[in-house]
């Protein structure tokens, strides 16, 4: 029997989480400012489940989706002793992508490096776009396997990388788009604070930079017949999820906003680019202890944020178990589990 929750065990736990979260609950009742996709929003979260499971909603849809409440989320994998969750290490073989050609964006740093550093170490040749290098990289993958310079916003520089990435070379078997920006402080209407140049700029990182890089790679004829075009996202663009994670605050405009239109634009480039033999997979890579999440160092515990060495694996397992059938899909890296637009 797989960890799959059928509705009444999801009652279940929802109740022990429910009365577990009193002091889980307080820890944030200070998280005004914090990236809100990250803590789990309000502490009535689990009990508003209860009552919507008790109605007949199943958040799960059976047992296809994971859950929105992060807090309970992490809960119910230890619970559960949830081994897929709790240790990738037990389900991960990076066998399959031993000798492939992948392409990682802003693989210099965070995630991107974690990802970079485990395809090396399973024997992938792996080739880096970022904005700058460093000895540490180029030592990793090899000078000429560094393509930097590029930033995801300039249409140009991306064009010209992709280029060159098939003139250097064999056919690209994976391109893992990573490359991500998320503006720090929390704007909203009440206090003002909208950033509108913000809110476009990350959407112009987010959602237009893996379009634009997928785009070149496949408009110059960089890709191998099967390849997979992963694009690293967030639970941040499920619409759905915002009444959880957002509950009576909204918030994060441009952060949010942004996820949702590079969902949106890898479901159309799914659906594009099936006739092709390529599949498109958009994964939210978990919580992960990098620079982007650093302030939030309190709730990294209680979250289960991971070493960005573990989310390196869970995002390449879930690349690995990518295929055409499963073109379009949003799933999330921790459970395997996919999550609501
Ligand atoms: N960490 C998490 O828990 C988490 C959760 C959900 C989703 N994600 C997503 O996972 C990805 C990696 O996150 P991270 O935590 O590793 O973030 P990070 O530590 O802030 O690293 C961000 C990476 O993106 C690059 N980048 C930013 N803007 C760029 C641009 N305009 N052009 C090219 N590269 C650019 C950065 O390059 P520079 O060094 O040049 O700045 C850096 O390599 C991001 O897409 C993020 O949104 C992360």
């Amino acid at each position: 029997m797989n960890n799959y929750l059928t509705k009444s065990c999801l009652l279940a736990f929802l109740v022990a989480a429910a009365s577990n979260n009193c002091n889980i609950a307080s820890a944030f009742a200070n998280t005004k400012g914090a990236p809100t996709s990250f803590v789990k929003a309000r502490s009535a979260t689990a009990t508003t489940a209860i009552a919507a499971a008790a109605d007949g909603f199943d958040e799960t849809r059976g047992g296809t989706h994971t859950i929105a409440d992060q807090v309970a989320r992490f809960a119910r994998a230890k619970e559960e002793n949830n081994e897929r969750y709790l240790d990738i290490k037990s389900v991960y073989d990076g066998g399959d992508l031993s000798g492939k050609r992948v392409v990682v964006t802003g693989g210099n740093r965070g995630l991107g490096l974690a990802i970079t550093k485990e395809l090396v170490a399973i024997g992938a040749s792996v080739l880096v776009i970022c904005r700058s290098s460093s000895p540490e990289l180029e030592a990793l993958v090899g000078q000429y396997n560094v393509y930097s310079g590029v930033d995801v916003t300039d249409t140009e520089a991306v064009n010209k990388a992709a280029k060159r990435v098939k003139s250097d070379g064999g056919a690209i078997d994976v391109v893992i788009n990573n490359a991500g920006y998320f503006y720090v402080p929390c704007d909203t209407i009440n206090d003002d604070s909208l950033n509108f140049e913000e809110q476009l700029k990350q959407i112009n990182i987010c959602a237009l930079g893996p379009l634009r890089v997928n785009a070149a790679m496949v408009n110059s004829k960089a890709l191998a017949d099967d390849a997979k075009l992963v694009i690293i996202t967030s639970q941040a663009g499920s619409a759905e999820w915002r009444t959880t994670q957002n509950k009576d605050e909204g918030g994060d405009y441009g952060h949010h906003m942004s996820r949702a239109a590079c969902n949106i634009a890898g479901v159309l480039q799914a659906e594009e680019l099936r006739k092709k033999g390529y599949t498109v997979i958009l994964l939210h890579p978990g919580f992960n202890r990098t620079t982007m999440t650093k302030k939030y160092e309190h709730i990294w515990d209680i979250e289960g944020a991971v070493d960005p060495s573990e989310g390196a694996k869970r995002v390449l397992h879930e690349t690995i178990l990518a295929n055409i059938e499963k073109t379009g899909k949003f799933i999330n890296c921790e459970d395997g589990l996919e999550i609501p637009w």
